[in-house]
C-alpha cells in the first residue's frame, strides 16, 4: 500500500453544516484516510435499541465524494450511561476494589460477559448498516485497550473469569498449588473456588498467582477482541481490522491482540510521553519539544513486529496534548519529522489526532491540525508537506527495509519483573530499549522481534535481555543461530511456573553457555559497580561461575561479559558507558558497519534510501559527519527538526 496520510475526525462534534469544507480541505491537504466513530455510541444509539446511524452514513457519504476513506471505530471504548445501567456490574474495580465510575470513559470491566455481548451488538449494528458503504476501509476496534490502566479490574466478573482461568490451566487444585508453590505459608487451597485475586492481601502474594493473573488479564483483552473481530470477519470478510495500541504500553500481550488482525496501529505522542517519564534530567530538557529521539523508532519497531509487517500510526501528536504535567509546543517541523520518521519505519499510514481541537471537554487544551475558530494550526502546513513530498518520492509500498540486528521483546517477561522486581523499577521494557538506543547511536537498523521466533538466521546479532523464561521455539531458534547472540542478564532465570530452574539460571546446555548464575546482587542508584576498563553495573549483577572466556570483568573480579563462540551471557545491567562497550564489541564480532550518531540525530535505511532525522537544536553538516549525497528533502546541512533523504 502506498505510505498515505490520514487524520482523526469527530464529525459528532461539528455541526453539519461544516462536513463539506473539512472534507475538502482534507482532501486538499492530502489526506486520504478518515478515522471516525470509536467514541460516537451515545449518538449511535441515544437509547437502548433506538438507532440512528443516519447522521454516520451522511458523514461517511461527504468523505466519499472527496475521495477519503474511512477508518471505522467500534465505539465500545466509551459506552453511554444507559448501558451503565442496564448493566450496572459492569464496572472496572481498582486494586482497592473501588469502582471505576462513568463519566470519562473506558469504565468497562473486560471480564464483564453482559459489556462483551453489549459490544458484539454494537459492532454488528454497524458493520451491517455499513458494510456496503464505498468509503468503508478499515476497522478499529476500540480504542486504546487499556488506557488510564484499564486492564486489571478486580470485579467480581475478574474473579469468576480468573478461576476458570485458572482451572482451565491447572486441571487439578493439586497442580496450581504445587506451581505457585503454596506450602510456602500455608497458602494450599482445597478447590479452585477457594482462590481470590492477587489485591488486599496482608503482604505480597506469590509471584506466580500475580503472574498468572496478568497472563488471565491479557488473555482477557485477546477474547474481548476476539468478539469483535468474530462479528466484522463475518459481516465485512474483506475490510481489514487494526486497533489502535499505546506506546509503551505492557498490560496486555499486544502480539496476542494483533494476532487476529490484519493491521497493528499505535497512538503516537512523543512529547507528552517523554514528559510522562519519571524524574528529570538532560534527556527531557533537551527534546523537550521533540521527544526521545529513539523513542517513536522504537515503538515503530515494535508494532512492525506486532502487525507482522504491517503497522501504521492511527493518532499522531500535532501540536501541544493536554494530558502530560507540562504541555509543551512541538518545535516547528516536528508534525513532519514524525510522520517521516513513521514511514521510515514501515509505516503504511501516519493519521494525525485530530483534526480540529475541540472547545469544550476534557481535551479542549489539546491540539489538532486545525485551531477551534477552524483557522489552520502549524501542524497543517507540515502534514501537506509531508504528503507532496510522498508524492514526489513515489514509493508504492511500504518503505522500510530488513535489519542485520534484532531484539526480542516480550510482554510476559515485563509482568514477571513486575511481579517480583528484586531491585526496584526493574524492567524488561528498559533494558530491551537501552539496548536498541545503543545499537542506534552506531547507526544501525533494529528490528525488534517475539521470544517466539522460530528462526533468526535473517540476522547478524541478536540480542535476548532479561527474558524471563525460555521456550522451546526460541531455544532451538537460538541453537541453529550462527550469528552473534548477547543472552542478557536475569534471561532464563524462572521456569514458566515462575521457580528457578533446577541448573540454576540461565539454564541452557553447558555446551551452548557454561554460565551458572550462583548468585544476583541488586544494586541501589549510588551504589553502582565499576567494570574494570571503564563503565559499571547499575541495578543488576549475575554473579556468575563460568567456562567460559571472560571479556569483561567488575574491578573487584566478577565476570560481566563472557564469551562461548558466538554466544555470550551479560551479566549485569550496564551503565551508558558500560553498554556501549559491550555493544561495540557485540557489533564488531558481527562484522556489521556502523556510522556514529551524534546526540540527536537518527537515521533509518529503506527501500527507498536512507532517511536522516534531526531531534537535536544543533544543525549538522551531514558530509561532515561522513556522508555522502545527493542530499535530498532539506539538504546537507540539517537544522534542527530537519530530514535529510540520501541514496541507500
Ligand atoms: C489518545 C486517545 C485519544 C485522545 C488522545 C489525546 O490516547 O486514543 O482519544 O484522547 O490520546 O492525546
Amino acid at each position: 500500500m502506498r505510505p498515505s496520510l490520514g487524520v482523526c475526525y469527530y464529525p459528532e462534534h461539528w455541526p453539519e453544516a461544516m462536513w463539506e469544507a473539512d472534507a475538502a480541505l482534507m482532501a486538499k491537504t492530502g489526506i486520504r484516510f478518515v478515522r471516525i466513530g470509536e467514541f460516537a455510541w451515545s449518538r449511535m444509539e441515544p437509547r437502548p435499541g433506538e438507532i440512528d446511524l443516519g447522521w454516520l452514513i451522511r458523514a461517511m457519504d461527504v468523505l466519499h465524494r472527496h475521495g477519503l476513506k474511512v477508518v471505522m471505530g467500534t465505539p465500545t471504548a466509551t459506552p453511554p450511561r444507559w448501558v451503565l445501567s442496564k448493566w450496572p456490574d459492569m464496572l472496572a474495580r481498582d486494586v482497592e476494589g473501588r469502582e471505576r465510575k462513568f463519566g470519562s470513559r473506558r469504565h468497562y470491566c473486560f471480564s464483564h460477559m453482559g459489556y462483551r455481548d453489549e459490544s458484539a451488538r454494537i459492532t454488528r449494528i454497524l458493520a451491517e448498516a455499513l458494510k456496503d458503504h464505498p468509503a468503508l476501509a478499515v476497522w478499529q476496534t476500540d480504542n486504546e485497550y487499556g488506557c488510564h490502566d484499564t486492564v486489571l479490574s478486580y470485579s467480581a466478573s475478574a474473579l469468576a473469569g480468573f478461576r476458570d482461568w485458572l482451572k482451565t490451566k491447572y486441571k487439578t487444585i493439586d497442580a496450581l498449588n504445587l506451581a505457585w508453590g503454596n506450602v510456602f505459608w500455608s497458602m494450599e487451597y482445597s478447590d479452585f473456588a477457594e482462590i481470590d485475586l492477587p489485591n488486599l492481601q496482608v503482604t505480597e502474594a506469590t509471584p506466580t498467582h500475580y503472574l498468572d493473573f496478568r497472563r488471565f488479564a491479557s488473555d482477557e483483552v485477546v477474547a474481548f477482541n476476539q468478539v469483535q473481530v468474530a462479528v466484522l470477519r463475518a459481516l465485512t470478510p474483506d475490510i481489514p481490522i487494526t486497533h489502535n495500541f499505546m506506546g509503551s504500553f505492557t498490560q496486555f500481550d499486544h502480539f496476542n491482540v494483533a494476532a487476529d488482525m490484519e493491521i497493528a496501529a499505535w497512538d503516537s505522542y512523543p512529547i507528552g510521553r517523554l514528559e510522562m517519564r519519571e524524574g528529570t534530567g538532560p534527556l527531557k530538557t533537551r527534546f523537550a519539544r521533540q521527544g526521545d529521539p529513539d523513542m517513536q523508532a522504537f515503538t515503530h519497531d515494535i508494532y512492525r513486529a506486532v502487525g507482522r509487517g504491517r503497522m501504521w500510526v492511527m493518532e499522531q501528536q500535532p501540536g501541544p496534548v493536554n494530558w502530560a504535567p507540562y504541555n509543551a509546543d512541538p518545535l516547528p517541523g516536528m508534525a513532519r519529522l514524525w510522520a517521516w520518521e513513521a514511514f521510515a519505519h514501515g509505516a503504511e499510514v501516519v493519521s494525525y489526532f485530530r483534526w480540529r481541537q475541540a472547545p469544550f471537554a476534557q481535551e479542549q487544551m489539546h491540539a489538532g491540525l486545525m485551531r477551534p475558530d477552524n483557522q489552520p494550526a502549524p501542524a497543517l502546513g507540515e502534514a501537506a508537506a509531508v504528503h507532496a513530498e510522498l508524492e514526489a518520492l513515489g514509493a508504492e509500498s511500504a518503505l522500510v527495509a530488513k535489519a542485520d540486528c534484532a531484539i526480542v521483546f516480550d510482554y510476559e517477561s515485563e509482568w514477571a519483573w513486575e511481579s517480583l522486581p528484586q531491585a526496584k523499577g526493574f524492567s524488561h521494557q528498559e533494558a530491551v530499549y537501552d539496548q536498541y538506543r545503543h545499537l542506534r547511536a552506531l547507526g544501525l537498523d533494529v528490528d525488534i522481534i517475539s521470544a517466539h521466533t522460530r528462526d533468526l538466521s535473517a540476522y547478524k546479532l541478536v540480542f535476548v535481555p532479561a527474558l524471563f523464561a525460555w521456550n522451546d521455539d526460541l531455544k532451538q531458534a537460538m541453537t541453529a543461530f550462527e550469528g552473534q547472540l548477547v543472552i542478557g542478564p536475569r534471561s532464563g532465570s524462572k521456569t514458566p511456573d515462575f521457580h528457578i530452574p533446577d541448573s540454576l539460571p540461565p539454564g541452557l546446555p553447558r555446551n551452548f553457555l557454561d554460565v551458572k548464575v550462583v548468585r544476583v546482587a541488586t544494586l541501589a542508584p549510588d551504589v553502582p559497580v565499576p567494570l574494570k576498563g571503564g563503565g559499571q553495573v547499575v541495578q543488576w549483577l549475575d554473579k556468575i561461575e563460568t567456562g567460559a572466556e571472560i571479556l569483561i570483568k567488575t574491578e573487584d573480579g566478577w565476570p560481566v561479559l563472557v564469551r562461548q563462540g558466538h554466544v555470550h551471557y551479560l551479566a549485569g545491567l550496564l551503565d551508558g558507558a558500560g553498554l556501549q562497550r559491550v555493544t561495540e564489541m557485540a557489533v564488531r564480532a558481527a562484522g556489521l558497519k556502523t556510522h556514529a550518531l551524534p546526540d540527536g540525530l537518527r537515521l533509518r535505511r529503506t527501500e527507498a534510501g536512507v532517511l536522516v532525522f534531526n531531534y537535536s537544536l544543533e544543525s549538522h553538516d551531514l558530509a561532515a559527519l561522513g556522508f555522502s549525497g545527493p542530499f535530498g528533502l532539506d539538504g546537507q546541512v540539517l537544522a534542527p527538526a530537519g530530514v535529510a533523504h540520501l541514496p541507500g
